[in-house]
């Protein structure tokens, strides 16, 4: 069940079975010369809506800015900074604890949100042990759609090194069978790109001139990423299933 599609006396409903919800988050940024924006975004999305056809489970609102400031130098980008960005998931995250949720899920499209998004949980924990509660803590995870053993393996499979770190042909795949009338046809060239670490803006342009870190891209594929879709999903119900598990 989708959140935005849900009346409240559903979700009502829902909350007597079961008190987990799904949250995508992600982020509006450059993914290269023929990367979707929304890339970030969309992926986790497309994951957790084909999961909510399986089981039943609610689905959040996608977060769909992040933490990008590096990619700032790209036109289209939008960022948060840490700050805005930990206030967002810890105000989304409690005004879901507020109702009876106890596990929130984070799918999480974006390595950069990833350090941001546990010091909301250390927040959000911090906030009930100094208030001295002895309540069961809440359930929190951050999970990243590609980070499964399933997609790891494939991505390896399809494009071996020129996986790359961003702008990755995974994931541009899985955005494309996603939204199929937004496929660019590009060439690129150096292929694959220049690998190396993050820093600003001006200094991601700089190094990475066309926007993509160790990718190439223009191995990405609608049928790839129906592929894709598949393992991540498999990925995905595996752990959610053990994060939800009584005993955890
Ligand atoms: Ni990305």
């Amino acid at each position: 069940m989708l959140l935005q599609l849900a009346a409240w006396p559903e979700v009502e409903a829902y909350l007597r079975s079961s008190t987990a919800v799904i949250v995508p988050i992600g982020s509006t940024e450059q993914h290269g010369p023929n990367g979707l924006i929304g890339t970030d975004a969309i992926c986790p999305t497309a994951v957790a809506t084909e999961l909510a056809k399986r089981i039943t489970v609610l689905i959040g609102p996608t977060l769909a800015v992040g933490m990008a400031q590096h990619h700032l130098a790209f036109p289209g980008t939008i960022a948060l900074r840490p700050s805005t960005l930990l206030a967002l998931v810890r105000d989304v995250t409690e005004s879901l604890l507020c109702h009876g949720f106890t596990h929130v899920y984070f799918l999480n499209g974006h390595g950069g949100n990833i350090a941001t998004v546990n010091a909301a949980f250390s927040e959000i924990w911090s906030s009930t042990s100094f208030a001295g509660t002895n309540a069961p803590a809440p359930r929190l995870k951050l999970r990243n759609w590609y980070a499964g053993q399933r997609v790891e393996a494939l991505s390896r499979e399809l494009f071996g090194d020129a996986e790359g770190s961003h702008a990755t042909p995974s994931e541009v795949s899985l955005s494309w069978f996603a939204h199929p009338e937004a496929v660019k046809d590009v060439t690129l060239s150096p292929t694959p790109a220049a690998d190396g670490p993050i820093r600003d803006a001006a200094d991601f342009r700089r190094c990475y001139p066309d926007g993509r870190i160790g990718s190439n891209p223009g191995l990405a594929s609608v049928a790839h990423g129906e592929r894709i879709l598949e393992a991540a999903v498999a990925d995905t119900l595996e752990d959610f299933e053990i994060f939800t598990a009584p005993d955890n």
